[in-house]
């Protein structure tokens, strides 16, 4: 069987959409804790439907990478930065997901506003408004966001350590035009 050099159409489309849509929620999430009520409401129409369409496309992307071969390491990569990058890849596959279903479990409990994805799913609608249990699942959507942050600036750091220090292709085969032969 060939050796996989790069990345396909699909896994790169699936990989820079969800990257955009969560760093946008990551950087301007925050705001929305000290934001009036009746602007919070209208805010978070957009951003929990935005959140769900990062699980849509996660949904789409687990089965993807799970059938479809991806570029294995180059030789430039020690056995350690092998077992580094499989830990990191995996950790964002579950700490994405994650962030949108804290994200919902905290939609349907909170009390002092709806929760309404894109004015479409009524999340608030799907449990009985309950303090203790919104403010749990607050907290877990606001650390989950720190880890996830801390993982997306390790792997943002790491891929332009390998594009610049160790002079390899492990960022060109992720670019939407990056040109690839050999490592
Ligand atoms: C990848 C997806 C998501 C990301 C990256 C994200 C990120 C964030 C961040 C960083 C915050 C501020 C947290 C803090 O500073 O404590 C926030 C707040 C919030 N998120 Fe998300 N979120 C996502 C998905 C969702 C979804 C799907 C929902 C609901 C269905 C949701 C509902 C909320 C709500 C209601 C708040 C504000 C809580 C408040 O202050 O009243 N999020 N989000």
């Amino acid at each position: 069987m060939s050796e996989v050099l790069k990345y396909g159409a699909t896994a790169k489309w699936l990989h820079w959409l969800v990257a955009f849509l969560v760093i946008l929620m990551l950087i301007f999430g925050p705001g929305l804790e000290d934001m009036p009520l009746d602007q919070k409401e209208q805010t978070v129409m957009g951003h929990s439907g935005l959140g769900t369409l990062v699980l849509v496309l996660m949904l789409i992307r687990w089965p993807w990478r799970l059938t479809h071969k991806p570029p294995g390491p180059t030789s430039t990569m020690a056995r350690w930065q092998i077992g580094m990058s499989h830990a990191m890849h995996w950790g964002l596959y579950v700490l994405i997901p994650l962030q949108v279903i804290f994200g919902i479990l905290q939609a349907m409990y909170i009390t002092d506003y709806n929760v309404v994805a894109f004015g479409l799913i009524d999340y608030s609608s799907w449990a009985a408004d309950d303090k203790g249990l919104a403010r749990i699942f607050h907290i877990c959507h606001g650390v989950n966001s720190k880890l996830l942050m801390l993982l997306i600036l390790g792997h943002f750091g790491v891929s332009l350590y390998h594009h610049f220090i160790q002079k390899d292709v492990v960022l060109k085969r992720m670019l939407p035009f990056g040109k690839v032969e050999s490592d």
